[in-house]
């Protein structure tokens, strides 16, 4: 039988993809394939923004054409949106023919709940308020190599007013150091180049006592050729121990993802990040000196409940001072049940379209200034993937800036050094070496 499944949302979703289709394989389906001929459908959701919902809303309300064409299909909505308060009701009342609903609790479930809706005519719904056990226990079948990603730590516990995540991911739970190993281990004998540990705020891990530079460490001290990654860094947690162990293996990427959300103090306490864009600054400071080329890449909101003209100009100007290769920029969308959709003083759409635009401005042309100074040097990029239309291999380097090449064999996989003759935005092209 043959399965599909469509993804919304972070890293987390595309790795809990990747297990859902081990649970999809172990029920029998197992032969991915496009929308029209599958057998099971599954909708991974996210609900971190409005039009992050909107946009499966509609894909999943398109499906009920193809449900009646084909009755035995089965459609199944799992994942934060699922997840989130009062939205299993709603979807039950506005697309009744969906199959089963699971949250992000009871992932493991899913065998389960498949084999309980083959016997029944009604929507099987499953949420949990929290995860039971920390490990899952599931195979995912993986897509991204030669990346692979690993859970360190599930859920969050920082409550920054604008975020959902916290209500639909539980509470922090880190999983032990030796699982987190043992499963590194199995990846880089299978042949893995590079292991991405995920967590929505990695530096507060915490596993039977060690914390996070010390397991990082111990993931890049694994024997073997590859790299590692880690995302996502709270600035409230980053500390000289991590840095140290940056430094310390050349196996740690040279880049970090710390998101600032805002360069105004005002606005950071009200989103309760608990940082100042003084610390912030130190922070990227202390990384630079002891590791001089680290890239920083940032994520920013603009149009967060009263933000002025001047405290949004902050933004900017710390886009300049973080020095930042890339942002990820959002404009700020209420989310029901946090605080900040209480707050008085919402932003206009107009105005913040407006901050947007100029924010993305500026991070593009500070993007466009590093990569023209990338010309002429050279780059070892991790080969990801081939474009078939552009006719082009391409991965990232260490720093994860993004290069192109030509080669008339599959390269991916491999570590490849490219000399750099020419930059578009952020793609560098070059030859190989
Ligand atoms: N755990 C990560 C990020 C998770 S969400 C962290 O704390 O860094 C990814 C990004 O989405 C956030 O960094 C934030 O910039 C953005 N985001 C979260 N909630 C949002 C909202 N309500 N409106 C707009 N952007 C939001
Ligand atoms: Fe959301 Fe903040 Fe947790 Fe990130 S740290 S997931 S932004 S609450
Ligand atoms: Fe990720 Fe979206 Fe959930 S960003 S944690 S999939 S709300």
């Amino acid at each position: 039988m043959k399965y599909h499944i469509t993804t919304y949302g972070c890293q987390m979703n595309l790795h809990e993809s990747e297990k859902i289709a081990g649970i999809l394989n172990a029920c029998g389906y197992d032969e991915e394939c496009g929308e029209e001929e599958a057998d099971i459908i599954v909708f991974n959701t996210c609900c971190i923004r409005e039009n992050a919902e909107n946009h499966a809303f509609g894909n999943i309300g398109a499906l009920k054409k193809l449900k009646k064409r084909k009755p035995s299909l089965l459609i199944a909505m799992g994942g934060c949106m699922a997840q989130e308060a009062g939205k299993a009701e709603y979807i039950k009342r506005k697309f009744p023919f969906v199959d089963i609903v699971f949250g992000t609790h009871n992932l493991c479930e899913l065998q389960a709940l498949i084999e309980k809706k083959r016997a029944t005519k009604k929507t099987v719904v499953s949420l949990k308020e929290e995860r039971e056990m920390v490990e899952d226990g599931i195979t995912p079948v993986r897509k991204s190599y030669p990346n692979a990603w690993v859970n360190i730590t599930y859920g969050c516990n920082n409550f920054c007013t604008y975020c959902i995540v916290p209500y639909v991911r539980g509470r922090e739970k880190s999983r032990a150091p030796e699982e987190i190993l043992k499963e590194v281990e199995e990846l880089v004998q299978a042949g893995y180049k590079e292991i991405t540990l995920l967590g929505q705020n990695v530096n507060s891990y915490s596993g039977n006592g060690m914390r996070f530079p010390e397991l990082l460490d111990k993931v890049a001290s694994i024997g073997g050729n590859f790299r590692v990654a880690f995302m996502t860094s709270h600035p409230k947690d980053f500390s000289e121990e991590l840095v140290a162990v940056m430094k310390k293996h050349s196996k740690i990427c040279r880049r970090l993802h710390l998101p600032a959300q805002s360069g105004s103090d005002r606005i950071l306490s009200l989103m309760n990040r608990r940082y100042t864009r003084e610390k912030y600054l130190n922070e990227i400071a202390l990384l630079r000196r002891e590791i001089p080329d680290c890239e920083v890449t940032t994520d920013l909101i603009v149009g967060f409940p009263t933000e002025t003209e001047e405290e949004f100009g902050e933004t900017l100007t710390l886009v300049r001072e973080a020095g930042f290769s890339s942002a990820f920029t959002f404009v700020y969308s209420p989310r029901a049940g946090t605080k900040a959709a209480e707050m008085e003083g919402q932003i206009p759409e107009d105005v913040s379209k407006l901050r947007i635009m100029r924010l993305v401005e500026c991070v593009n042309r500070q993007t466009r200034e590093k990569s023209a100074r990338c010309v002429g040097q050279t780059l070892e990029i991790l080969v990801e993937d081939y474009d078939g239309k552009k006719g082009f291999y391409l991965g990232r380097d260490s720093y994860g800036r993004m290069g192109y090449f030509k080669s008339d064999r599959d390269r991916v996989g491999e570590f490849v050094t490219l000399k750099i003759t020419k930059a578009n935005g952020v793609s560098l092209f070059g030859e190989e070496q």
